[in-house]
């Protein structure tokens, strides 16, 4: 298969992701978080596609993004007054919501679960594409299964090249790191995912519940091991702590500070002034830099475990856990 990438810009790569969609082909699409991997909800075979391009187990459900609000009564149930608060609030946007599906989506997509994951995108150009194909699209991250997610078309390209026929290429993302998935059970919030709606935000809307602890899979996909660059991921408290066998080829990759220079073969610093948001945005996308250079070993330090840095450290754990 020929992988075809197109400006996002161009009228053309409108009618030519709409094109593929309304084919049943999987196509590769910007969100504010990171790229999807799209197709059509509605066609099982299309669906199937993307667990091959993926090389996904078809035990992991997907997350369904929405055209508009309307299309939610035909997917989902929605129950209760905060449910409802959450929406309003937080869609379109980096929130996806667990809720009882509704007979029409096939199995395939869900896994054989009773719920569904279900968003609303606000990145201009998927909200467009979704919009002019006017019905939901199943949309995993677009890496291959247990990679680290795509934050730019580059790496997209890297992941599913041969795989996919068209990635839109609507620039780097603008959060860095995959949607916040919560739960309502009880009127109480239980987040199965950190990410850019914390819980600092959710907490006015609800009680947020204990997480369980992570034997039991609710979110099927929160296998430790998600998110693996190729090399060995050490993850410390203090990369200045830390010291480097001689003879390897040692990464580091910091939140604020520079790494001690002449240790380390190659660093990346998150982000020199500290900011977490800009530290989420360039988390994958220097993992992959890192990853690229081939070291034996890449050392992460968490960053501030406080707003999204919760959710940062989340996924460095993940990755360190493979
Ligand atoms: O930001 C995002 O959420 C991106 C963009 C493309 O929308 N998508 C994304 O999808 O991260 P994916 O498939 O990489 O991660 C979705 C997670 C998986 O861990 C999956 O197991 C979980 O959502 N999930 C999907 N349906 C679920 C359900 N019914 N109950 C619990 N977890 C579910
Ligand atoms: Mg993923």
């Amino acid at each position: 298969m020929q992988t075809e990438t197109v400006a996002a810009g161009s009228a053309y790569a409108l009618s030519r992701a709409v094109e593929l969609l309304r084919a049943g082909e999987i196509v590769a699409l910007p969100t504010e978080t990171v790229y999807g991997l799209a197709a059509d909800a509605f066609n099982p075979s299309a669906v199937a596609k993307i667990f091959e391009a993926k090389e996904r187990p078809h035990f992991n459900p997907l997350i369904v993004h929405l055209p508009d609000r309307d299309a939610l009564e035909e997917i989902a149930d929605v129950e209760g007054d905060l449910v409802t608060r959450l929406i309003e609030r937080f869609w379109p946007g980096p929130l996806t919501i667990v809720l009882p599906k509704r007979g029409r989506i096939p199995p395939i997509v869900t896994a054989g679960l009773e719920t569904v994951a279900v968003r609303m995108s606000r990145n201009p150009v998927f909200a467009r594409i979704i919009g002019a194909f006017g019905r939901a699209l199943a949309a995993p991250s677009a890496n291959r299964f247990g990679h680290i997610s795509s934050t730019s078309a580059t790496h997209v390209r890297d992941e599913l090249q041969g795989r996919t026929s068209l990635i839109v290429d609507g620039g780097a993302t603008e959060h860095g790191i995959e949607s916040t998935i919560l739960q309502v059970m009880r009127e109480q919030i239980r987040i199965l995912r950190r990410g850019p709606v914390t819980s600092e935000m959710l907490a006015e809307f609800g009680p947020i519940a204990e997480t369980v602890s992570s034997g039991r899979i609710i979110a099927p996909g929160q296998l430790p091991s998600h998110y693996a660059p190729r090399a060995k991921l050490f993850v410390v408290t203090n990369l200045d702590s830390f010291s480097v066998s001689t003879g390897k080829k040692t990464a580091a990759l910091s939140f604020r500070s520079r790494p001690r220079s002449g240790t380390f073969s190659i660093t990346r610093q998150l982000s020199k002034r500290g900011d977490l948001r800009e530290a989420a945005v360039n988390l994958f996308g220097m993992l992959r830099e890192l990853d690229a250079c081939h070291p034996d070993l890449i050392v992460a330090e968490l960053v501030p475990e406080e707003g999204l840095g919760l959710a940062i450290n989340e996924r460095l754990l993940r990755a360190a856990a493979s």
